[in-house]
């Protein structure tokens, strides 16, 4: 039965990295670890050893972690009792051999993998570069690496070293490290992103998430926010930034390995419903500064983004209803005509093009091929082009403009959740941003709406604590043979995306409607107990859209419908009309499609379970079309 409790150790980032100090096995434990962490997705994946010589070898190749072990099969890695594993999940860089990881110091003896995003990565590297050191990689991570090679060298040993760059770091990350000069030694350090001990006999792990060695040991540590741990085959040291001893609570992972693929969770769609509000709060990192928005993202974009006179949105099925939210935010605050079309539609449509159209893909995968191909017409006649993307280096990525990449981390249930509310955040960024450049928008009206998307990530939050709930109903449903869902204004995007998700999740007739629409036809539709469910706008919006959908309900309730309705959090007017009440928190009109969706998305995989289907693999489905 999928959960959305959180697991003891909430996933909080995506990448995947494995320590080990013990016996001459390092390798051998490395890529078990590794292909255990494959659940989180990557896209490259490499090693660092020492060996029993004392030398520091590494290998480290883009693509699946098959390709490393194909290419150590063909060319063996000395082994030794000292190792680092890394699978990436590209953020800086795009997914190649150089850009994997591990990265070392600038005399070799060093090699450190991350987990993160260091989001002062570049004035770091601007120093370095000053004092003379070259880079072979784009990555935040080898700037990493440079800079502790050159702390070690002031002396100290590695973990002061570790402890003087790390005060220095700001974002997110999990490093760890190793050193040829301190053999049977791995240190690590964690700031908002994951960091578990495994503690073994003569032998000890560290870990991304307790997968990565629960197949040794069950006995773990988790540490805590900015500290920092050693590792030798008989010790382990947990200290502050600074050096100080902490304590560290040891805990008995209760997961079995088979669990443990998932992160404790029992699907990927559970864990990726549950991870939205890092997906929002990632793709927002580093792109508001000062009340302002801060996409260098654009720059391939130039003069053009200032000259564009209007847009077209193109993206197919969830992705196309992060569209329609996107068209409502681009239209209110940046005053520019927008229109949505499904990718598969639009160059079929003759579509009038001109320099001045912006055309914005919108692609989980970046590789859907009708997507790829509306871009490709784009192009050829002329329009500048903008991707929301969540796949580095992904072509329809290339192919674009310019990108602005959602950092939702890999998705892997074919089903979208998590992308979809990052492409929303993606889009309302870029609204605000034109708003900007058009001067649409005052500063003090832009600074008020990233307020509230920046609160976007705790509502969230809130939202995934109704999960309980929702479970319930979904059990009372499960031999539905419809569902509708009906929205009005922005809630109808949402209903449309309730009704996407039952339909591939729990193979049930699901449609969504503009509540408005109706009367003209669908009220036929009800039936006495026919299930609906109802977005229902905020009973505080300015257009008396709340009283115009709460007689919706009235009507189709007079003609017996079951009524589950979606509402702000204190919505009287609805609760004599509904049979069920979903609350979200408050949120303005623009905002509340992030949280309304959450409790659909939740319905339709607890639905589906019930009915004992496969809610990360529905029948028929694939997770990127790349045919048309
Ligand atoms: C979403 O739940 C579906 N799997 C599907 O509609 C998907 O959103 C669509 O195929 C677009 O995929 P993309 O975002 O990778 O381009």
């Amino acid at each position: 039965m999928p959960q959305l409790r959180e697991p003891p150790c909430k996933i909080e980032s995506m990448c995947g990295i494995v320590g080990y100090v013990g016996r001459p096995k390092s390798l051998e434990v490395l890529l078990g670890g590794l292909r255990r962490l494959e659940y989180r997705g990557y896209d490259s994946a490499g090693v660092a050893i020492i060996t029993e010589e004392g030398d520091l070898v590494t290998r480290k190749r883009a693509g699946k972690l098959s390709v490393l072990v194909d290419d150590l099969a063909a060319e063996a890695l000395t082994d030794g009792s000292t190792g680092i594993g890394h699978t990436r999940w590209a953020t800086h860089g795009g997914p190649t051999d150089v850009n994997a990881h591990p990265h070392l110091s600038r005399d070799g003896k060093l090699a450190l993998i991350h987990n993160g995003i260091i989001e002062n990565f570049a004035e770091l590297k601007a120093e370095l570069l000053a004092d003379g050191y070259t880079f072979e990689s784009e990555t935040d991570t080898e700037v990493a690496a440079k800079l502790l090679g050159r702390e070690y060298e002031a002396g100290g040993g590695l973990a002061a070293a570790l402890g003087r760059v790390v005060v220095r770091l700001e974002g997110a990350f999990t490093l760890l490290a190793l050193h040829r000069d301190e053999p049977l030694v791995v240190v690590g350090a964690r700031r908002n992103s994951p960091l578990v001990i495994g503690l073994g006999d003569g032998e000890n792990f560290l870990g991304s998430d307790v997968a990565a060695f629960v197949e040794h040991t069950r006995r773990a540590v988790a540490i805590g926010q900015d500290q920092i741990v050693t590792i030798t085959p008989d010790s382990v040291t947990v200290t502050d930034f600074f050096g100080t001893d902490v304590e560290a609570q040891e805990f008995q992972v209760s997961w079995d390995a088979s669990a443990a693929e998932k992160g404790g969770w029992s699907s990927f769609m559970a864990k990726e419903i549950s991870e939205q509000p890092e997906a929002v709060a990632n793709t927002l990192r580093t792109r508001i500064h000062d009340d302002r928005v801060v996409l260098p993202d654009l720059a391939g974009l130039g003069e053009k983004l200032a000259d564009i006179d209007r847009i077209v949105i193109i993206a197919c099925g969830t992705a196309s209803y992060a569209g329609m939210l996107g068209k409502y935010a681009l239209e209110k605050w940046a005053r520019i005509p927008v229109e949505v079309q499904l990718s598969h539609e639009f160059r079929y449509s003759e579509p009038v093009l001109t320099p001045r159209t912006l055309v914005v893909s919108i692609s989980q995968s970046g590789e859907t091929m009708d997507t790829l191909m509306a871009v490709k017409y784009a192009i050829d006649a002329g329009a500048a082009t903008l991707s929301i993307c969540n796949t580095q280096g992904a072509t329809i990525a290339r192919e674009s403009d310019a990108v602005i990449y959602t950092h939702a981390g890999p998705e892997v249930a074919v089903a979208s959740t998590k992308a979809f509310v990052a492409q929303i955040a993606a889009l309302y960024l870029f609204g605000l941003h034109l708003a900007e450049v058009r001067g649409t928008l005052s500063g003090d009206e832009i600074a008020g709406a990233l307020d509230e998307l920046s609160s976007i990530p705790g509502k969230l939050e809130q939202v995934l604590l109704t999960s309980t709930r929702i479970q319930e109903l979904a059990k009372w449903m499960s031999d539905s043979r419809a569902v509708l869902f009906l929205g009005r204004h922005v809630g109808y995007p949402v209903a449309l995306e309730g009704a996407l998700k039952l339909k591939e999740l729990a193979y049930i007739h699901a449609e969504g409607f503009a509540a408005g629409e109706l009367k003209h036809g669908p009220i036929a539709l009800i039936e006495p107990g026919q299930p609906v469910f109802v977005v229902v706008p905020s009973p505080r919006d300015p257009n008396s859209l709340h009283a115009k959908v709460v007689s919706n309900i009235q009507e189709i309730r007079a003609r017996g419908a079951r009524i589950l309705a979606v509402a702000e959090q204190g919505d009287a007017a609805v609760l004599p009309f509904a049979d069920e009440v979903i609350p979200i928190p408050l949120a303005g009109a623009l905002f509340e499609p992030l949280l309304a969706v959450v409790p659909l998305q939740i319905f339709a995989m607890e639905l589906a379970t019930a009915k004992g289907l496969d809610v990360d693999q529905p029948r028929n489905l694939a997770k990127s079309v790349t045919v048309e």
